[in-house]
Order: C-alpha cells, then structure tokens, then sequence
C-alpha cells in the first residue's frame, strides 16, 4: 500500500501502474471523478538528501592558514611554469640525433618529465585551490526561460561578479598571475613535439624522388649483394634494395620509398609502350614494391600469369603491360624503375623512377 500526496492510498503502486487495477484503484478513482483509466501518481520513494551542512574550514577562519593556502597554491602553479620551461629547454639541449636511441630515450624522458610537471601543477594547483579558498555554499537555481532579457542580462553580470568574489581571482593577484603564465606556458613544448611530426626537407620532394639515381646497383634485400642479369633466370623474382643504402642511418624511410621487384620475362611477352623500350634489360624488368593503393607491399609474383598481387586489399598488376591494375582498388600501374647492365655485367638503375611511388598524395600531378 503506497501513500499519495493528496492523502489517497493505493493498494498496489506497481499494479496501477501497469494498468492491472484492483478493485480499489478503481473505487478511488471513480471517488475523484475520474474514469478508470487514469494512472494514479505516486511519490518519489527516493528523497533527495541535498548537502550535507557546510562546516568552516581553517583557511575559513585562520586568515594566516588562508594565506597560506593561497602560497601552496600559487607554488604549484610555479611549478608547472618550471615544468614547462624544463621541457622546452630539454627539447633544445638534447636534441634526438638519428639512428642514436639513446638521444631518443634522453630526450622523451627529460621532455616527459617537463611536460608532467607543467600539467600536474595546473591540476594540483586548481584543485587546491577549489577545496581550500573558494567558497562552497550550496545554492540552488531554478530553471527559467532561455530568452535574454536585461534582468537576465544583469543576472548574469551578478553571476560573474560573485564568481569573481567567490574565486578571489580578480583579488588574489598571485594565483592569477601565476596561474596565467601556468596556462600560457603549457602549450608551448606541444608545439615543440608537433614540429618533430614534419621532416626537416620539403616533404613534397622527399615524397617524389627516391634514393635510385643512374648507375646505382641493384642489390639483394637483405644482404646489399648486387645482381648480375646472369643471376636473374627466366620465371624468378628478386627483392631488391639499392645499394648504399644499408650504410644509410635513414634506412628504413629510404627503403619504404626505393623497395623494388625484379623479375625476368621472355622479352616477347613484355608490351612496352613507346619511349620506354630502353626500361628493361632482355626481359629483365622492375617495378616499385610500393602498392598505388596504400602503400603495401607487392610481394607475391605469379609467374605463370605475371601477375603481381597486393595482399593488403588483393590489387593485382600485370608485369606484361607495364604493370598495368587489373583488379583491386589501386588506380595506378606500378611505377617502373628504367635498368640496364654496367661493364661488370650487375644491373643498375638507368635514372630514379620517373613518377613519385606509392599512393597519391595531394601535390602529386602525375
Ligand atoms: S595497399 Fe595494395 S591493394 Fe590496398
């Protein structure tokens, strides 16, 4: 049985609810004048305790406790001031040198730590300050229209000033200033480590030639050995780097770029367009590893068909026309790497690829 605000008892909330209604539900509803399908409202069972009374705290009545409170606080923000500056002047003293780990690891750590601090003591510092000097009285504000008025208007100046009054930032010009100079500093070694996620060379370029230049040897991936035509049998395929390039200290990015596939057709199967009939060397052609799709490696050669497939999203190339797509998402042929042979007999690149490799980019033109 559930008592109601108007003194009326029901004899079974959940049965009212769902419609199931007694008999007596019904009797009291027909006493009110009402049909029988009206729902009877109960009360909140849950009754909202509000907050607890406000006890003063010391920083309330010890003005020096007060005072002091204000010290802690502004020290805190200090320190994220000092924090931020240690990460800045960490960033320029220990430069990440490429291919030394150890630079790398000095420089994260001492940038890290900068960083930490410079946030922590924001953090710290708000909280302090919120539990020991800012008011906190509990006060309740009705919902009201949204339309602005000048009485609103003017409310919210008053809402304004008595943060003001509440925070003390317009009168403790300590933390202010000090809290200031936290917020304007933090942000600064973010702009250091965004700088870090550009290459120092124009990125266009870098993105449009590869480390081939004419005479560099092709050479076997992994080992740098350079390849002689002799070795390149008909049906084989060949994963080739240049050469020099394992002595790089940028290696890896040099290899993303230059990775090639080497595979010799019999020269009447090859269809080569015009002006591209010097690119083989007796059948003997390459192609960029870099798929045109997104950038995966082409590694799997079907030397029945001549077909290179991309297992990334199964784009197939055929190496007879020019590594022409004939299935998959790719858009664009493999880029072909122009050979030839040097007076030893090894294979070497006649120029670099004469279109960027890899997927589109959008200051690419062809
Ligand atoms: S990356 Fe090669 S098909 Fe998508």
């Amino acid at each position: 049985m559930a008592q109601h605000d108007d003194g009326v008892t029901a004899p079974d909330d959940d049965a009212v609810h769902t419609g199931a209604r007694t008999g007596t539900a019904i009797q009291v509803a027909a006493e009110r004048d009402e049909s029988p399908g009206i729902g009877v409202v109960q009360t909140d069972k849950v009754i909202n305790p509000g907050f607890p009374p406000h006890n003063p705290r010391q920083t309330d009545l010890v003005p020096a406790k007060d005072k002091r409170a204000e010290r802690q606080v502004a020290i805190l923000f200090f320190l994220s001031i000092i924090g931020s500056i240690f990460a800045l002047a960490a960033y320029i003293a220990f430069p990440i040198n490429p291919g030394d780990f150890g630079s790398i690891r000095t420089n994260n750590l001492l940038l890290g730590l900068g960083i930490t601090l410079g946030l922590l003591g924001i953090g710290l510092g708000a909280v302090h300050w919120a539990k020991q000097l800012m008011r906190e009285d509990e006060s309740v504000e009705l919902r009201h229209g949204t339309r602005g008025t000048e009485a609103t208007r003017e409310k919210a100046v008053e809402v304004f000033t008595l943060g003001n009054e509440e925070s003390g930032i317009g009168r403790r010009t300590l933390i202010r200033n000090s809290l200031i100079g936290a917020l304007v500093l933090t942000p600064v070694p973010a702009i250091a480590l965004f700088r870090d996620l550009a290459p120092i060379a124009d990125p266009v370029y870098l993105l449009q030639h590869t480390m081939w230049k004419t005479g560099t040897r092709l050479t076997h991936d992994p080992t740098g050995v350079p390849i002689k035509a002799s070795d390149v049998t008909l049906g084989s395929a060949f994963h080739v780097i240049p050469e020099g390039l394992l002595q790089r200290s940028d290696a890896l990015e040099q290899k993303a770029k230059a990775a090639v596939l080497l595979m010799r057709l019999k020269p009447e199967d090859l269809h080569v367009s015009a002006g591209k009939e010097s690119w083989n060397y007796d059948g003997i052609v390459a192609y960029s590893q870099i798929c045109t799709h997104v950038g995966c490696p082409v590694a799997l050669y079907e030397q029945q068909t001549h077909h290179l497939l991309c297992p990334c999203h199964q784009s197939q190339f055929d190496i007879t026309q020019e590594a022409k797509v004939i299935f998959g998402p790719a858009r664009r042929p493999l880029p072909q790497l122009p050979i030839t042979v040097d007076s030893n007999g090894y294979l070497v690149a006649r120029s670099d690829f004469h279109e960027p490799v890899g997927p589109d980019f959008w200051e690419r033109e062809l």
